[in-house]
């Protein structure tokens, strides 16, 4: 299986969720790991400081890879005012060719109950184009520090994509 994990991260709880994925699917797997950052980077904190209240700003700086070539696709992003950061809403924008692949959303928040409208809201745009199966893990801030829980976690949730 050959698998694509990209995220957003802006203080480091869910690079470290990617760097496990990365790790489980490695096993199962060729694995890429691509972190999605602002295009600008030299007004790159002005930008990020501004995207957090205009999404519309938000600019990817990569040129992203050929999503047709992995059987599964993996999305993560802090929870940002009940929804993904933005550029992680900005790839989801460019998840159009996903038809018939496995994705999984993954996500930290912090405030209880705020997690779930955001993964809707992700799911909801999906499905839109097609995916097999759409699968979400939805992981407090304090989980996110308990490394044997996520451990298990994305275990648990890994062997659900077949
Ligand atoms: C600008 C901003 C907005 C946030 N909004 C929410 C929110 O609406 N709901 C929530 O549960 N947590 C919210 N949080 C908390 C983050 O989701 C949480 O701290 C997460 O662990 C950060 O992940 P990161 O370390 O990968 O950046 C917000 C954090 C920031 C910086």
């Amino acid at each position: 299986m050959k698998s694509l994990i990209m995220y957003y991260s802006h203080s480091g709880n869910t690079a470290r969720i990617a760097h496990k994925m990365l790790h489980a699917l490695s096993a199962k797997g060729n694995a890429e790991l691509l972190e999605l950052r602002h295009r600008d980077s030299k007004r790159y904190k002005i930008r990020h400081f501004l995207a957090r209240f205009f999404p519309a700003l938000t600019e990817l700086s990569e040129n992203l890879p050929d999503f047709s070539q992995y059987d599964l696709i993996c999305l993560g992003s802090p929870v940002w005012s009940g929804k993904p950061a933005p550029l992680a809403l900005k790839l989801l924008s460019h998840l159009k060719t996903v038809k018939g692949k496995h994705i999984i959303y993954f996500q930290i928040y912090g405030l209880k109950g705020s997690g779930e409208s955001a993964v809707n809201y992700v799911k909801k745009i999906l499905r839109a184009h097609e995916p097999a199966k759409i699968k979400a893990l939805n992981i407090a801030f304090k989980e996110a520090h308990d490394e044997q829980k996520l451990d298990i976690m994305i275990k648990n949730m890994i062997e659900q994509i077949r």
